[in-house]
């Protein structure tokens, strides 16, 4: 079989990155060692940049976005029970949208498939060949039976653990991680949300987040040591800590109810580079983690590929190797900004186990910086709805 881009992993970067190349004329196949049905029932955090909106309406799937998502102008902070609002839209005139990264793969997954694109799914032992030369291959087993795929390029947007990075020479790769000593406990329920936009809570106790799926299901956090484990919180405990972090006329609005899942997830920063290795890119997870504090996630994700597709759509388009030469050093400009403001993010509103009491009094004057300071305001509104693509 032969295609011009294949594309490892059908998660948001792999299925955004096909959208934009199918709709551009350029045949793609995507791989993918999960089913559909495993692929959609990950849940993820989904706070849509603008720009991330921009290009979900060019690759044509923004139309259930438009009408489900929830706009918003704003989000809180609270800090040991202080309390302020960021006004995105006053301080520089943009939103957010809260629209589940389930959705967001569901509408690509939707539109691939009336495409007719070339997607397989539980393709097993996906190998990676070629791809220093001009005539690279990727290599996988579908219900028993060995298949070679030829292409031009191959896109690696397999996530953190995936193949594509796992297959570059240690020395052709630097990578740059940070570990957090903590994780996120969250659940889902079918509740109504506490308050009409998220609010991220610093308590003495640990952080907590208070999100949202839509109007009547809610998504809540709460931070928990590293090693901790979902076996050893009930949902009863669960509200009783979150309301706790929470305090104030906002614990009393609490709406609790059944989790419909629950789990724990690891934290962590981590950038590789470069990202181009001949006729080989990486893109989304594959490329970089962020700690969710800020969201950055599914949006660095869809600005990855955003670039890629334009760089390839150029290379077919005029034979100029420009954007893909440039691929990695643009990109990773937008990586580390995020990276930054994620870290930041997490390191003001996180209890750190190992910290001192100046640290904390640190975390304390970051909180009355920002919320005092218009320009400070500005830069959180400007991180927080995302820089430029
Ligand atoms: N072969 C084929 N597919 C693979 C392989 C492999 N060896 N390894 C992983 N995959 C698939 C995974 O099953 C997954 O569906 O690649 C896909 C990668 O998707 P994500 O992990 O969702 O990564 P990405 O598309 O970059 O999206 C980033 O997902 O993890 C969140 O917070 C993150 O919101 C961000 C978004
Ligand atoms: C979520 O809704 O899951 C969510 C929202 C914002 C974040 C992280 C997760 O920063």
């Amino acid at each position: 079989m032969r295609t011009k881009v294949a594309i490892i992993g059908a998660g948001p970067a792999g299925l955004l990155l096909g959208r934009l190349l199918e709709n551009a004329g350029i045949e793609t196949v995507v791989l993918e060692r999960r089913s559909a049905d495993y692929v959609l029932g990950r849940i993820r955090a989904g706070v849509l940049e603008q720009g991330t909106v921009e290009l979900l309406d060019k690759a044509g799937v923004g139309e259930r976005l438009h009408a489900d998502g929830l706009v918003h102008d704003g989000v809180e902070f609270c800090f040991d029970g202080d309390r302020h609002r960021f006004d995105f839209r006053a301080l520089i005139g943009r939103t957010v949208t809260v629209y589940g990264q389930t959705e967001v793969t569901r509408d690509l997954m939707q539109a691939r498939e009336f495409s007719g694109a070339t997607t397989i799914y539980e393709a097993e032992n996906v190998s990676l060949h070629g791809f220093d030369g001009d005539q690279p291959r990727v290599r996988y087993v579908k219900d028993g039976i060995e298949h070679e795929l030829s292409c031009d390029f191959i896109a690696g947007c397999d996530g953190y653990h995936g193949v594509a990075r796992a297959s570059l020479p240690e020395e052709a790769i630097r990578t740059f991680e940070r570990v957090y000593p903590f994780g996120w406990l969250g659940i889902l329920v079918d509740r109504p949300p506490v308050a009409d936009e998220l609010i991220y809570a610093h308590h003495e106790r640990g952080f907590a987040l208070c999100s949202m799926r839509s109007h009547t299901r809610s998504r809540y956090y709460v931070q928990v040591p590293a090693d901790e484990k979902v076996e050893g919180w009930s949902d009863d405990r669960f509200w009783d800590e979150l309301r706790r972090r929470l305090g104030g006329e906002t614990a009393e609005r609490l709406v609790t109810g059944p989790s419909i899942e629950k789990s724990i997830a690891p934290l962590r920063s981590f950038v590789a580079e470069p990202l181009r290795f001949g006729r080989l890119f990486l893109a989304g997870d594959a490329a970089h983690i962020v700690p969710p504090t800020g969201a950055k996630g599914l949006n660095l994700a869809a600005s990855d590929v955003g670039a890629l597709a334009e760089a390839l759509v150029e290379f077919y388009a005029e034979r100029s190797t420009a954007g893909i030469d440039g691929y990695s050093a643009r990109v990773l400009s937008r990586i580390w900004k995020a990276e930054r403001f994620s870290w930041w993010m997490t390191s003001i509103l996180h209890t750190f186990p190992d910290t001192d009491s100046f640290s904390r009094r640190i975390q304390r004057a970051e909180f009355d910086y920002i919320r005092g300071s218009r320009a400070a305001a500005r830069s959180i509104a400007e991180n927080y709805t995302g820089l430029p693509f």
